[in-house]
């Protein structure tokens, strides 16, 4: 038979297809979702005791989210990731910390070093072997850009509301209901109003709730879902 880059080019194309969708394993991706709840709020996802003083790096200059609240990842390095350089450069969560970016793609060792070190202090106590190691997965190959996929600016989604309702009245209304008000004692979906907080948690869950986890679908399916939530009655 003839060499033909033709075909050279079809079976690397394939292969590529393959190795995009297949690159992170199953249980990689269940790690890595929940290292994104981990970072949300570690307590109510492995149910150890909430911390009752303010973290040492504690730097919400308002004195807001203390306590608890400021030992949540997310607190110090924003739901996008950035820090400083995100949606929590300004406004009532500011608190001049760098983004966990720089960490991307870093092996979940150096990782765990830096969770317990003099800037974080996590012991084993809060953080048990698997949890450090679960978190560092998703420091390390979970982050997603959403400037990609939010503007900033305007506060939405970069999405199609349209589409997402079908996925949101299909996938998430058993628990939620149409109108995003279904659960008892929770605020109504709508009014949660912050794009970036949607993203992260539509992409790896709710701490602590059987609620799925998306991040292995397109990312614009959760895109789409964020769009269609921002315009759930907000009361
Ligand atoms: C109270 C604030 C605070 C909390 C909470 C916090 N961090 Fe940090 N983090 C910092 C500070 C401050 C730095 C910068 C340290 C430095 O520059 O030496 C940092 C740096 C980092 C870095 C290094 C970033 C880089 O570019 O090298 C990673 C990774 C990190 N934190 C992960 C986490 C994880 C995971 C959690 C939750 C388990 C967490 N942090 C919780 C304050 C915090
Ligand atoms: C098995 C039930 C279940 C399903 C299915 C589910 N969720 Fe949830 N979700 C929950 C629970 C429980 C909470 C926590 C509510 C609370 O306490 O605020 C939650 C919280 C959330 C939050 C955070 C709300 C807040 O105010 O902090 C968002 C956003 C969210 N869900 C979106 C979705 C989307 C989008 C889907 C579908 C892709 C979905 N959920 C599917 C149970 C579910």
């Amino acid at each position: 038979m003839r060499f033909s880059w033709k075909f050279m080019g079809m079976l690397v194309a394939g292969a590529v297809a393959l190795t995009s969708t297949t690159a992170i394993a199953a249980e990689d991706a269940s790690s890595i979702a929940r290292g994104g709840r981990l970072y949300d709020k570690y307590w109510g996802e492995n149910k150890t005791a909430k911390p009752e003083t303010n973290h040492q790096s504690f730097a919400n200059k308002a004195g807001k989210y203390d306590k608890d609240a400021s030992w949540r990842c997310k607190e110090c390095h924003g739901w996008d990731y950035k820090g400083k350089d995100g949606a929590y450069g300004s406004g009532g969560h500011m608190t001049g910390i760098v983004g966990i970016q720089g960490a991307a793609g870093k092996d979940t060792a150096a990782i765990i070093a830096i969770m317990k070190d003099k800037t974080h202090g996590y012991t084993d106590a809060q953080l048990p072997a698997q949890d450090m190691k679960d978190l560092a997965m998703f420091v390390s190959k979970g982050q997603v850009d959403m400037t990609k996929y939010i503007d900033y600016a305007a506060k939405k989604a970069k999405g199609d509301a349209a589409k997402g309702e079908g996925y949101y009245n299909t996938i998430c209304a058993n628990c939620h209901g149409l109108d995003g008000k279904k659960i008892n004692n929770a605020p109504p979906l709508g009014s949660l109003q912050n794009p970036q907080e949607m993203l992260h948690k539509v992409l790896n869950g709710q701490p602590g709730q059987n609620m799925p986890a998306l991040r292995l679908l397109d990312p614009q399916i959760s895109v789409d879902l964020v769009a269609h939530m921002l315009t759930l009655p907000q009361q």
